[in-house]
């Protein structure tokens, strides 16, 4: 069977890893690493609510939501008077618990707030291809390549006849269309991914269970993930995007790993362990080799002005 099926099927299908499993019981997003990351995206919000002249409802959905835990965070992190507005819409295939929230398997349209999606598209099912070939799980190739799927290889991915292309195709469409559900405001999305040019030399394809990766397995017991091209997404889903490192993001939104002052340990030695622990906190979501390395993809959509955390 041709990978994207299998994925699709591992995944999504009746007995699916998403549909039976809790992602946080498998692997670690920055979402679950640390509410850092949460209070950094509710400025986020500000400033987009800000830009929007703060409209009576403010959306606010996530795609590939889990089980809430990013948006049951965000909200707690919102100030009140904008908590008070915000209308959270979670879009998840599986069971869904957390309170507060709408829930719903497929995309609202016609959105004034922010669109999130974290983590979402690496789990978005897709082909792989060599040499003008599709591949099956085995890595073996199979039919050739449609068009479609020849065009974005040799636009997106050029390689050699060796090489494993994972192709993008279908998370650009995903992303295309998450993007235009949203009629004013921002849509962004965060993932680890790679950009023309430097394109990986093998594989990303693999799984994930209790926290280790282990080979991808297609029978449900594995989550199975593969890195986006977050360059032909950002194309895809049209001009005016502004891509950049975690890192630098969350800098830009007053994450900052650095050690509080050692002079602080005597002086208030409780509030020197609170903020020694949030800079380890932050040390984590932006190490450059770690979550700090993930892209944040965002789509301003009929702003009147860039907004402060994005320009
Ligand atoms: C890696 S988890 C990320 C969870 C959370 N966003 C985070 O950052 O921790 C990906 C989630 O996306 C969900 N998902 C994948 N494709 C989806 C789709 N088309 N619609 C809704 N949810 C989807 C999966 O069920 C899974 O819960």
């Amino acid at each position: 069977m041709r990978w994207r099926e299998a994925m699709a099927r591992a995944l999504y299908g009746p007995d699916g890893f998403f549909v039976r499993e809790r992602p946080a019981d498998h692997f670690r997003t920055s979402a679950h690493a640390s509410p850092l990351f949460a209070a950094a995206l509710a400025r986020l919000v500000c400033q987009v609510d800000t830009a929007l002249g703060a409209p009576a409802v403010l959306d606010l959905v996530d795609v590939g939501a889990g089980r809430g835990e990013l948006l049951t965070a965000l909200l707690a992190e919102l100030p009140a008077p904008v908590r008070g507005r915000v209308r959270p819409v979670g879009v998840e295939v599986a069971a869904r618990s957390a309170g507060g929230i709408s829930w719903r398997t497929d995309l609202p349209r016609g959105l004034t707030g922010v669109l999130l999606a974290t983590e979402w598209l690496d789990n978005v099912p897709l082909e792989l291809a060599r040499d003008g070939r599709y591949l099956d799980t085995d890595l073996d190739p199979g039919d050739p390549l449609s068009p479609a799927d020849a065009a974005w290889a040799a636009r997106w991915w050029p390689a050699g006849p060796d090489d494993v292309i994972e192709l993008g195709r279908t998370r650009d469409e995903a992303w295309a269309d998450a993007v235009t559900a949203v009629s004013a405001g921002l849509a962004l999305t965060v993932d680890y991914g790679h950009l023309s040019g430097q394109r990986p030399p093998l594989p990303t394809a693999t799984g994930f269970r209790h926290g280790r990766e282990v080979p991808p397995a297609f029978d449900g017991s594995t989550d199975i993930t593969c890195h986006v091209a977050m360059d032909s997404a950002a194309a895809a889903a049209g001009a005016g995007h502004v891509l950049l490192r975690q890192r630098d993001a969350l800098r830009r939104l007053g994450v900052d790993g650095r050690r509080p002052p050692l002079a602080l340990a005597s002086t208030d030695p409780a509030a020197y362990v609170r903020a020694l622990s949030a800079a380890s906190a932050a040390a984590e979501l932006t190490a450059p080799s770690g979550l700090g390395g993930h892209w944040w993809l965002a789509h301003p959509i009929g702003l009147p002005e860039p907004l402060p955390a994005l320009s």
